[in-house]
């Protein structure tokens, strides 16, 4: 069903966010990649960023536009998507957000199956998972308990407003991962929902991840809570950008034939020392070998309290 020796045109949408700004230089370089079709909304921020770099085609497009045929146009030649595009990337996001970005990935998706591309990579989110970052889920959490089977939404996040709870959010992501599931097709489109960790935009080292989970929480004038739980459960989540390029290349080229189904949801944080995160289902299906660890790079301060 998908080979690992072909060449691929890749289409990356939401190219300019934080992620995207990190994997369309990493395939401009990959040997197996045979051009790059580079998706966002602003043509200037595309020119600024990607203009340098030969094998990328950027294409200016509101994925939410009701015409598709720009889209339709843009996905000539290509033979997988990396789907990043979302309007609002937070747990704040109310529920039109999350309808919205739900609407651009189901038809892309469609789009995708209807041009006979291979694969299709959603970017899910522990977000799907958020409930487990509080008691009392969170205590029942065990090394490698956390898999993709699991649902559970419901992040506490602050905001200039307050504390909410971010449903919203990720169910539009579990409800992303299902759509992928049931659009894929053996001898067809196969589909691999990641559910992504934390990887800051940028450097991403692990001294500025902190216990709100919010990249966004300074410019709101507020500071973190201080709580080690809640910082270890961020921590735990981390996803280099080593481990981060290696895990899109991995579900862009993994022989789906060998997967239990043409569809599959995976995590991908880094190889964080006893996190309750299964990586294990991502090793087997795709092939994922992180190499980085959050640990190694900071103090467990949780740990060290407890003694
Ligand atoms: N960064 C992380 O740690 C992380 C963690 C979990 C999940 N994710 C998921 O990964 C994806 C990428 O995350 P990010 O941090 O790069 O987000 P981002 O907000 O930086 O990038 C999203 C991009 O989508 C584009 N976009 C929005 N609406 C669009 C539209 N209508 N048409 C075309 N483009 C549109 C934006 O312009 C932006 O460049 C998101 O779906 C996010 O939910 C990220």
């Amino acid at each position: 069903m998908h080979t690992q020796n072909t060449q691929l045109k890749v289409m990356v949408t939401g190219a300019t966010g934080g992620l995207g700004s990190k994997l369309v230089p990493f395939l401009q370089a990959a040997d197996w990649c045979a051009g790059v079709v580079a998706v966002d909304r602003d043509s200037q921020v595309l020119a600024e960023r990607f203009a340098m770099l030969s094998k990328v085609e950027r294409r200016t497009i509101d994925l939410s536009a009701p015409d598709m045929g720009f889209v339709a146009s843009a996905l000539q030649g290509v033979d997988a998507i990396v789907h990043f595009a979302i309007l609002n990337p937070l747990p704040d996001s109310s529920w039109s957000e999350a309808a919205y970005s739900f609407d651009m990935t189901a038809r892309l998706l469609l789009l995708a199956r209807d041009h006979g591309l291979q694969r299709f990579v959603f970017t899910s989110s522990n977000h799907a998972l958020g409930n487990y970052g509080q008691e009392p889920l969170r205590h029942a959490i065990v090394p490698g308990g956390l898999t993709t089977e699991l649902f559970a939404p419901g992040s506490k996040w602050d905001t200039a407003a307050g504390e909410i709870t971010g449903y919203a959010y990720g169910a539009g992501k579990i409800f992303g991962e299902r759509l992928c599931l049931a659009a894929a097709k053996r001898d067809g489109l196969s589909t691999v929902a990641v559910r992504i960790g934390w990887c800051q935009a940028g450097e991403n080292h692990p001294s500025t991840l902190d216990a709100s989970g919010n990249p966004n929480l300074a410019a709101l004038g507020r500071t973190p809570r201080d709580d080690p739980a809640e910082l270890r459960w961020f921590r735990n989540m981390w996803l280099s950008n080593r481990d981060f390029l290696h895990l899109m290349e991995r579900a862009l080229l993994a022989d789906a034939d060998a997967w239990p189904s043409p569809g599959i949801v995976v995590n991908g944080m880094s190889a964080n020392r006893g996190m309750g995160w299964d990586i294990d289902t991502a090793r087997r299906t795709i092939g994922y070998l992180p190499q980085d660890n959050v640990w190694d790079s900071v103090l467990d301060e949780e740990a060290f309290i407890g003694g």
